[in-house]
């Protein structure tokens, strides 16, 4: 069998670099993506002794940056120029209102545009691959939260009192309204594309002072409730590896199997009118 190619975003951390060391192992070729070349280094060494692979890589992406997710397509290529699966996976929770380089709602942009404009670049690469493709995107069940859906006229978090899980879980239901449209768009090509919930991760997940002490304490105190990130990476390499996936697209996995998306996440003009607000705000 030819060796598969994957990029995890946020591979030098939690649920990404456990899914990294699965796929590894399996003798995979795996790139991670690192916004600090410190941590993707140590990331690195991490992946390769626990996979006893030496066939990963890290490679530079500030999802936060418009100017790195264009610079990425190029580095891929300097290293490869194939590609089996891309999982959308970096994501972060902020308990106040930051912005990206290019002015947007940080969780908006991270974990949606960035995405977006990413997976866009090397959508050609995909096609591209004679055996078929997958994307798969890292989404949660905190968009159930998100009850009322996108709000198109304020998708940045500007006008209203911002509320970091709000947010989040507004960009978790953006990543499930992509996830659908762009199956949707690439019905009866070679690509698949479907999302997930890992489980209750204890990672480092909103830790990193990134939301106030509270939020902390509490997720501290549920952590003994959370699976290892090895556990919630399974289903990530289930959706990248199983060959019982191959042709599902556009649905959404919990512990291996379909599971429930709320209404807001059915809405398909909702998917439509992101998939057209995305496509001006990253400037396709
Ligand atoms: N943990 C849970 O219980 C849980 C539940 C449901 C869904 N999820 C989802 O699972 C995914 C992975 O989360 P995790 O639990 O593994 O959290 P984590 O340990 O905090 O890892 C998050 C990863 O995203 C990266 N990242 C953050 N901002 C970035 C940016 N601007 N550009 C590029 N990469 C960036 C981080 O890089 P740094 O190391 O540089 O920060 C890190 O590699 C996320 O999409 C999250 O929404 C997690």
């Amino acid at each position: 069998m030819t060796e598969q190619v994957a990029v995890i975003t946020g591979g030098n951390a939690g649920i990404g670099k456990e899914t990294a060391v699965a796929l590894a192992r399996a003798g995979w070729r795996v790139f991670i993506t690192a916004r600090d070349p410190g941590r993707g280094t140590a990331a690195l060494e991490d992946i390769r002794a626990r996979s006893a692979s030496e066939r990963t890589a890290v490679i530079p992406l500030d999802l936060a940056d418009l100017a790195s997710v264009r610079a990425f397509p190029a580095l891929l290529a300097a290293q490869t120029d194939q590609l089996d699966v891309l999982v959308n996976n970096a994501g972060l929770v902020l308990q106040d209102r930051r912005v990206t380089s290019d002015g947007f709602e940080q969780t908006f942009g991270v974990n949606h545009l960035g995405h977006f404009l990413l997976t866009d670049l090397l959508l050609d690469r995909l096609r591209a691959n004679p055996n078929g493709s997958r994307v798969v995107v890292v989404s949660s069940h905190a968009h159930k939260m998100a009850r009322r859906g996108l709000d198109f006229d304020d998708l940045q978090t500007e006008h209203r009192r911002y509320r970091g899980f709000a947010a989040y879980s507004r960009s978790k239901l953006a990543n499930i309204l992509f996830t659908r449209e762009l199956a949707r768009r690439l019905d009866g090509s070679n690509i698949t594309v479907n999302a997930l919930h890992p489980g209750f991760v204890d990672s480092r997940f909103g830790r990193d002072g990134d939301t106030r002490r509270w939020f902390e304490v509490a997720y501290r105190v549920g952590s003994v409730m959370a699976i290892t990130p090895e556990a919630g990476a399974q289903t990530s390499v289930y959706l990248a590896s199983s060959p019982d996936v191959d042709g599902i697209t556009g649905e959404y996995f919990y512990k291996g199997r379909p599971a429930k998306v709320s209404s807001a996440a059915l809405d398909n003009v909702a998917a439509t009118r992101l998939w057209a607000a995305s496509e001006i705000l990253v400037g396709i």
